[in-house]
């Protein structure tokens, strides 16, 4: 047979689904499985938002739609980034809207990256970025944090890394896994290294709403890198709307009309239907957006509570998104891996959680509190059950 892609084949698969699929079936097997692992509001989506989108089937809004999206959403999506993220560049002709944030990211990275480039990914990371920028074309540069600077990217190992083959930068705050925010200051810091290397920035803000400790600032707020920095938000995390695929961006105009040429080329409009959701979504679901936030802000403080009382592990507390970064290098020692740990969690007391190696940190696990208090408190007795299992195996 005649040889596939070199450039599929070597991007990796989403190792967050293959924990999903196990735990699954563990459930299915009839184990009583509480997941820790999930990347989604437990949430209903808003009802103002599922009553729009009843209406817009009833109305026979069902056809194709401009490809970017239809006019009024852009022109809401424009407003919302100027508004609420003072980017000055935001208007309807500068939004794509897509089938979800990570469908705006690859179109960003189709119209950006060529040959030979390189792309910055700043660890521990989203799972998807690499393999995205691999598709591509690109490469992927991972620069790591470290617990000392609260897994945020550094000035100085920035400027260490930029040179002319760095295309892009992905920064994304608040951060999944780790829940970190960059602050104005920090943004500053790293916008003066940015500006003075021709490259983009892509900024992936689609936990901005869940933010708990410090205000949100988007990067391209910031004068001197505006024209470079491409902003990317949608709908899954803060509206509870991860299975209706919407995510959107701006940023420079001719990057923007690159990326609707490859969506336009590739996948058409985003389903119509949900795209009248998400103009509801922007207009009457913020009073919905604010429960949820208070809701998710007591979550983590009890998730962090209950962690501090297991033995050998340390939680930190997040800014923002729904997860805690747990560092279980105490537990592991030099014989066992965050991604063993996560499989004797699981397999032994069947509670799913992602090990850092997904996030391309090894010794860490994420805890996604998007689930009930009931759920988060029979998971960290599981947990602690582990650990002093394991710790009894060592002695
Ligand atoms: C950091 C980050 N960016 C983007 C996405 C993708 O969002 P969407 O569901 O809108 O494609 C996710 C989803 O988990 C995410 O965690």
């Amino acid at each position: 047979m005649r040889a596939l892609s070199g450039r599929v084949l070597a991007a990796s698969e989403s190792q967050t689904l293959a924990i999903a699929a196990r735990a699954k079936a563990l459930a299915r097997a009839g184990h009583d499985v509480v997941s820790l692992a999930v990347g989604e509001p437990d949430f209903p989506t808003p009802q103002c938002v599922c009553d729009a989108a009843v209406a817009a089937i009833a109305q026979g809004k069902t056809r194709y739609t401009e490809s970017s999206g239809i006019p009024e959403l852009r022109r809401a999506v424009a407003e919302k980034f100027r508004r609420e993220n003072q980017l000055p560049f935001a208007s309807e002709d500068s939004v794509l809207v897509s089938c979800g944030a990570k469908h705006s990211i690859m179109n960003a990275l189709h119209a950006i990256c060529n040959p030979g480039d390189r792309v910055i990914i700043v660890a521990p990371y989203w799972v998807s970025y690499p393999a995205m920028v691999t598709l591509a074309g690109a490469e992927p540069i991972v620069v790591e944090t470290t617990p000392e600077d609260g897994f945020r990217l550094c000035p100085d190992r920035l400027r260490q890394q930029l040179d002319e083959r760095v295309a892009c930068v992905i920064l994304n705050s608040p951060c999944n896994p780790t829940g970190a925010m960059y602050t104005r200051e920090q943004l500053d810091e790293l916008a003066a290294v940015l500006a003075e290397h021709d490259c983009y920035i892509i900024s992936d803000e689609i936990y901005e709403k869940l933010a708990y400790t410090t205000p949100h600032v988007s990067i391209g707020a910031i004068a001197s890198v505006a024209d470079r920095t491409i902003t990317v938000n949608g709908c899954s995390k803060a509206y509870a709307m991860t299975g209706w695929r919407i995510g959107f961006m701006t940023g420079p105009r001719a990057v923007i009309e690159q990326a609707a040429k490859v969506q336009s080329q590739d996948t058409s409009n985003p389903t119509t239907i949900a795209q009248y959701a998400a103009l509801a979504a922007l207009e009457c679901a913020e009073p919905d957006v604010a429960r949820m936030r208070e809701r998710f802000a007591e979550r983590g403080r009890l998730l962090l509570e209950l962690l501090a009382r297991v033995p050998l592990v340390r939680a930190y507390p997040p800014d923002g998104a729904f997860y805690v970064w747990l560092d279980v290098r105490p537990l592991l020692g030099d014989q066992m891996s965050s991604h063993q740990l996560a499989t004797r969690l699981l397999e032994e007391f069947f509670v799913a959680t992602v090990p850092g190696e997904a996030f391309g940190m090894n010794g860490y696990l994420r805890l996604s509190f998007a689930t009930s208090e009931d759920n988060l408190a029979r998971a960290v007795e599981r947990l602690r059950r582990l650990v002093e299992t394991i710790a009894a195996e060592k002695r």
